[in-house]
């Protein structure tokens, strides 16, 4: 049986669980086999597969809660890909060739995050398949590391036609299922490549300049704002402070630090 403390910490832990997948855009929870009627009405509404958001709302201790709640199913990334299906929830499903989810180890300790697909990734459906995800290769294998011990994937999941910049709207759509991959995932670090990642990510406008150096915190998870690959290629003169932010992940990862920096 299990005491008043532990059931109150059990109701907490249940209840911020909630309040996070209802923040990812999950808005409900199936539970089979629904229970009998006579069971149903002597049991609370948060128990009987009611939406997450009156779950949340529910009282913070529920005399009622059964002793034996059913586990939560943990989401992977297969599930979130069908739920994303033939995306039409903005207006860049309609355009894409491809819908370009992610790539990599499903396990990943690291995770990049980019801004959305472009050209090359939207005909391959693979994220930084391009020249700018070519120097992200680059920078990846001077880490020691291969694109597969790594996650790699964008805030946007779609091309925004013309490489132009992604649209609230459609950050709105796509956002929660990069938090629903960073949760599957479970990353020890995130790696916001450029601007648009970062200030999605961290919800600000300061300037990448500012942000990068130092981690921030994405849902618990160490982030570290870096430029882009695609500015790097403008600008190779930068890429001196990217090796510096990866070096300090690297730290962060108990990886090795090599000798000799990215020639990329
Ligand atoms: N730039 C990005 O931000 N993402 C890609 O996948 C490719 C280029």
């Amino acid at each position: 049986m299990v005491g008043e403390l532990d059931r109150r910490e059990l109701i907490g832990s249940l209840r911020m669980y909630l309040e996070e997948l209802r923040e990812s855009g999950v808005d409900g929870l199936p539970f089979a086999p629904l229970p009998e009627p006579e069971e149903a009405a002597k049991m609370p509404e948060q128990v009987t597969g009611q939406s997450v958001a009156a779950a949340v709302a529910a009282p913070e201790v529920s005399p009622a809660l059964p002793d034996e709640a059913p586990a939560l199913p943990a989401e992977d990334l297969p599930a979130i890909r069908a739920a994303l299906g033939e995306c039409q929830r903005c207006a860049l499903g309609a355009k894409r060739t491809n819908l370009v989810f992610g790539v990599g180890n499903p396990s990943a300790r690291l995770l990049f995050v980019g801004e959305a697909p472009g050209r090359d990734e939207d005909l391959k459906g693979e994220p930084f398949v391009g020249e700018a995800g070519q120097l992200l290769t680059r920078i990846i294998q001077a880490m020691g590391l291969s694109r597969d011990d790594v996650y790699i994937c964008n805030v946007l999941k779609c091309r925004p036609p013309g490489n132009r910049n992604p649209e609230p709207a459609e950050i709105e759509q796509c956002q929660p299922f990069l938090l629903r991959q960073v949760r599957a995932i479970k990353p020890e670090v995130i790696v916001a490549l450029g601007t648009f990642s970062a200030h999605t990510l961290l919800g600000t406008s300061a300037p990448i300049s500012r942000l990068r150096g130092r981690f921030h915190d994405y849902h618990g998870v160490p982030l570290m704002p870096t430029f882009h690959p695609a500015f790097l290629l403008r600008n190779p003169a930068m890429k001196r402070e990217v090796w510096e932010d990866m070096q300090q992940v690297m730290e962060l990862l108990g990886l090795p630090l090599p000798a000799r920096k990215a020639d990329a």
